[in-house]
C-alpha cells in the first residue's frame, strides 16, 4: 500500500539547494514538488533539528557533534555558505518548525529518523510524538495521505516511534533486503520498505510488493531508472535531480 505521493524530493531540495534547509522546501516547491524527505536527529537539549550528519563541518559551518550543542546554538550556523554565496545565512532548521512550513506549504514529509548514534529510543520517540501531534487533526480524520511517514535505519528508533505515536506510519529503512527482512518489517508494523535501489533486484521488489509492503527506492537520479524502477512495481522514490525529474514523471 502506498498512499503518498510517487516522487519525493530527497533533503527537501536535492542538489539544487543547500539539503535540509527551507530554502532547499523552496527550490523543490519552484520546480513543481510537494513531498520531500529529509533527516532528523536530537540536538543535545533533545530538541530535534532538520540534518544529515551527526558532525559539524559538511553542510555546517564548525566542528563537533550535534550532540553536544543545543537546537538553538545550532540553528544559529550557517547551512547554507557551504552551497554557495546565494544561500550564505541560511540556518540549520528546527525540525518542528520546518514540519510547520512543510505542512502550510501542502508539502508531503517522508522524515527520516537519523539519530545520532546512541540515541536511537529517544529520536524516534522524539520526532513520532512530534509528527503525531502536528498531524492529530489528519489522523482522527484517517486522512492518512496527508500524514508524514516516518522512516528509519535504525530498527531501535522505529519501535519507540510505534510506541510513542503508533498512528504515525512507518517505513523500514534497509540498504538492501536481508533474508529475514518480512519478519523484520512486521515486528515493527512498518507500512513500507525504503531501500537503495542500486541493491535492489527486480525479484526483491516482487517480494516486498506480494507481502503487501509499500516499496520505496533511495536516491534515484536517472529517469530511465525511475522508469525500471516502475515498471517493477515500485511505489515512490527521492530524487537529487529535481531538474531532470519532475514530480509528475511516472
Ligand atoms: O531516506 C532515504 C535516504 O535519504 C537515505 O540515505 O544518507 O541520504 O539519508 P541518506
Ligand atoms: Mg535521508
Amino acid at each position: 500500500m502506498w498512499s503518498y505521493p510517487r516522487i519525493l524530493a530527497h533533503r527537501g531540495g536535492g542538489t539544487l539547494a543547500p539539503e535540509n534547509t527551507v530554502a532547499g522546501v523552496r527550490r523543490g516547491m519552484d520546480a513543481g514538488y510537494r513531498a520531500i524527505e529529509f533527516d532528523v536527529m536530537l540536538a543535545r537539549d533533545g530538541v530535534p533539528v532538520v540534518l544529515h550528519d551527526p558532525e559539524l563541518g559538511r553542510t555546517v559551518a564548525g566542528t563537533g557533534s550535534v550532540a553536544d550543542m543545543d537546537a538553538l546554538d545550532l540553528a544559529a550556523r550557517d547551512a547554507g555558505s557551504w552551497f554557495g554565496p546565494d544561500y550564505e545565512g541560511e540556518p540549520v532548521p528546527l525540525f518542528v518548525e520546518f514540519a510547520q512550513y512543510c505542512k502550510a506549504h501542502g508539502v508531503w514529509m517522508n522524515i527520516e529518523i537519523k539519530p545520532v548514534p546512541g540515541h536511537d529510543a529517544e529520536t524516534g520517540a522524539v520526532v513520532a510524538r512530534l509528527a503525531a501531534a502536528l498531524f492529530a487533526d489528519e489522523i482522527a480524520a484517517g486522512r492518512v495521505g496527508q500524514v508524514p511517514l516516518l522512516s528509519s535505519f535504525s530498527e531501535t528508533a522505529l519501535a519507540a516511534a510505534r510506541e510513542a505515536a503508533p498512528r504515525v506510519p512507518r517505513a523500514w529503512l534497509t540498504e538492501a533486503l536481508p533474508p529475514d527482512w518480512e519478519p523484520r518489517a512486521r515486528a515493527l508494523d512498518a507500512v513500507a520498505i525504503h531501500t537503495d535501489h542500486t541493491r535492489l533486484t527486480a525479484s526483491g521488489a516482487a517480494q516486498v510488493k506480494a507481502a503487501g509492503f509499500g516499496l520505496f527506492c533511495y536516491t534515484v537520479n536517472a529517469p530511465a531508472r525511475v522508469r525500471e524502477l516502475f515498471g517493477w512495481g515500485v511505489d515512490g522514490l527521492c530524487t537529487d535531480r529535481i531538474d531532470l525529474i519532475p514530480p509528475d514523471f511516472f
